[in-house]
């Protein structure tokens, strides 16, 4: 994972938004890892992806900037290799045979630096196959939150999101600067399930701690009853709550 103010915290991941890694299935079915290949995967948080990939045979290393993850990481998979590093200052040169992200590269704002280092990291010929939110990703979320904020404080005119989705168009053309081929790109919605009656709140006390840590603790209360009340006739079904998540999958070359 990675961001300058967002807070992870791996026991709340792992406890109540463990769907992240069981929806990755496809992507790592994408990045078919074959037995004896060097893997690197970007943003591993507490490391069950990297095991996923393991267990196919291959080689995988597993880097998040978060020390608490990859503590976590390392209880999980004793037998797998981690380090902390940030995905902006990949330190490898020609080492893998694939690079692997899901789920991370939304909260990387300096986009070309993840690209120039995966290209580094890269041997001639490898891979680079990531999934992450794309253009239109939670805009219901963000827009109700951004509305209760407004509501509760009219300094806060404008709360700034702290992700980073593309379209296909901008991240394609960022690969392509750097020298990769492009073999895939979509961008899919996928109304994601959280756990539990309190999903959505969860869901805003681990992914927007960084806007909600502004406010007091009543005043975060009224702000998470008040997108709650705006969600609930189109994200809240069958007593679930959903996260209007879009995706954007790609894989490019390095030829
Ligand atoms: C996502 O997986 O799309 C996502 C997760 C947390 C915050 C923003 C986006």
């Amino acid at each position: 994972m990675n961001s300058n103010v967002q807070q992870w915290n791996a026991d709340l991941y792992d406890t109540k938004h463990k769907f992240v890694s069981s929806l990755a299935t496809e992507t790592v079915e994408l990045l078919s890892p074959k037995v004896g290949e060097r893997i690197l995967d970007i943003g591993c948080g507490t490391g069950h992806l990297t095991q996923h990939i393991a267990s196919c045979g291959a080689e995988v290393l597993g880097v998040d900037s978060a020390e608490t993850m990859i503590w976590q990481a390392r209880q999980n998979y004793p037998n797998l290799q981690f380090a902390v590093m940030d995905a902006i200052n990949l330190e490898f040169t020609g080492e893998f045979d694939a690079v692997f992200s899901n789920a991370v590269l939304h909260w990387i704002k300096q986009p070309e630096k993840v690209i120039a280092g995966v290209w580094k990291s890269l041997k001639p010929g490898g891979r680079f196959v990531a999934e992450f939110g794309g253009k239109g990703n939670i805009n219901s979320i963000q827009t109700a939150l951004e509305r209760a904020i407004c509501q509760e404080s009219s300094a806060f005119e404008k709360v700034s999101n702290p992700n980073y989705f593309p379209s296909i168009a901008e991240y394609s053309s960022l690969l392509e600067k750097q020298g990769f081929e492009l073999t895939f790109a979509t961008l899919f919605d996928r109304l994601t399930p959280l756990n539990g009656e309190s999903g959505m709140v969860n869901w805003l006390k681990m992914f927007r701690n960084s806007v909600l840590a502004a406010f007091s603790e009543d005043t975060q209360a009224r702000i998470l009853a008040n997108v709650e009340e705006q969600l609930r006739p189109t994200l809240y079904k069958n007593i679930t709550w959903f996260a209007d998540y879009r995706r954007l999958r790609i894989v490019a070359i390095k030829n």
